[in-house]
């Protein structure tokens, strides 16, 4: 029996555009962290209405530098979610700084504001708050968490490229940076993508200098600055940087899915909205939240299961039937590589500093009944309405499925 082609969870989508523009770096002789990148960086910076963009070779990178600017050092404590893609966490682990965990609000599966002053010390460095899936954070409440206790407030905005936020009555780009910095990532699961990449923003000028020395191993003459120079110029390495550099290949990528993006964006919350308007009958499933304060670019969408439905099961026999999904968003501290073997209460569920036990209970939660269903661009009505129909099927036999 041919099996019918799978309906991934994503499709990264290019078209000629694309292939022209990689095809014309192939044909200049600057093929990384040369003219394309700088005119990446320029239409991202005006895309999102902020001052500096700084490219970079991935989300990971993004976050790493931007905590190295933002002063973070060997011992700080940097406040974060552990419900979150593992790269957030580890990032501040670069830094030899401990990650603190707080739980999440559960209807948006961002960090809780609330959560965040009980978990503030002297050591205290930053804040990085997710906007997970697309979904913008409580920016204004992290903010003004931020100003009263002197930390640097840091976006994850590695899905929200083409997410806003309302600002004073105006509809604002994730990304201006409304926090002090904020990072992209450009993996092909996200909305934007180059293959791999990243960018960080910022309204400081000297910490957009400084990323960019750091994502060139420190050089103090730009790469392309020295190219073009008449005369002989000696770059020097003033500190310890890396090489995070974009190339021009993924660059030129990125400047035609930029111009794509208001369109995929739109795309997406159509997508949405013939989702909720599908599943809306379907009461074993709860549909995601959108606060009246934002809009999301639906870089997933998110249903919650009723506790009766066994997500692995449900997942399973979707993909028996050509359907992909992914479980809910991980939890870095139910992972081995964040386990301290301190657990007072013998769960996965701690919180590394100072050896307390903390059960991050809302995180756990929405990794364990929460699915993500396909939704991208070229996701067709046909694909959708099969999609609805084999979860509404499946979840009207329910032996298989009842805990
Ligand atoms: C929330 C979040 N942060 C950071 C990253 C890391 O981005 P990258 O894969 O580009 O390094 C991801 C990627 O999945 C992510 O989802």
């Amino acid at each position: 029996m041919v099996k019918p082609p799978l309906i991934p969870i994503a499709r990264p989508e290019h078209d000629e555009g694309e292939a022209e523009a990689v095809r014309h770096v192939l044909a200049t002789d600057w093929w990384t962290q040369g003219p394309e990148v700088e005119r990446f960086e320029k239409e991202f910076a005006a895309f999102v209405c902020a001052p500096y963009a700084c490219a970079v070779s991935s989300g990971t990178t993004a976050l790493h530098l931007a905590l190295l600017v933002a002063g973070v050092m060997p011992g700080d404590e940097v406040i974060t979610v552990s419900h979150s893609f593992i790269a957030t966490a580890n990032a501040i682990r670069y830094c030899q700084a401990i990650p603190v965990f707080v739980d999440i609000t559960p209807a948006t599966f961002n960090i809780d504001p609330n959560l965040i002053e009980k978990v503030i010390t002297s050591r205290t460095r930053a804040i990085v708050c997710v906007h997970q899936m697309g979904m913008p954070c409580d920016l204004a409440a992290l903010i003004t968490i931020a100003q009263r206790h002197g930390l640097v407030l840091i976006e994850d905005a590695a899905c929200a490229a083409g997410s806003e936020i309302l600002q004073k009555g105006q509809w604002e780009k994730i990304g201006r940076p409304h926090g002090d910095l904020a990072c992209f990532s450009f993996h092909p699961r996200k909305v934007l993508s180059t293959g791999d990449g990243g960018m960080i923003t910022t309204a400081n000028s000297g910490w957009d200098d400084r990323l960019r020395r750091l994502r060139h191993h420190g050089m103090n003459v730009p790469a392309h600055f020295r190219h073009r120079a008449a005369k002989v110029i000696c770059e020097g390495y003033g500190e310890l940087g890396y090489n995070y550099r974009l190339t021009d290949i993924q660059a030129a990528i990125g400047r035609v899915q930029l111009g794509k993006l208001p369109d995929m964006v739109l795309r997406r919350r159509d997508l949405a909205v013939r989702y909720r308007h599908l599943l809306a009958g379907q009461r074993l499933i709860t549909l995601p939240f959108e606060p009246e304060w934002a809009r999301s670019n639906w870089q997933s969408f998110a249903v919650r299961l009723a506790p009766e439905v066994d997500q692995l099961t449900l997942m399973q026999i979707l993909l028996d039937n050509g359907i992909a999904t992914r479980r809910g968003i991980m939890n870095a501290h139910r992972e081995r590589a964040y386990s301290c073997g301190t657990w007072s209460c013998g769960k996965a569920c701690i919180n590394c500093l100072e050896n307390t036990c903390v059960r991050l209970k809302q995180s756990e939660d929405a990794q364990d009944q929460t699915i993500l269903l396909p939704l991208f661009p070229s996701l067709a009505s046909e694909e959708q309405d099969q999609v609805v129909r084999a979860l509404n099927e499946i979840l009207v036999s329910p032996p298989l499925l009842w805990k």
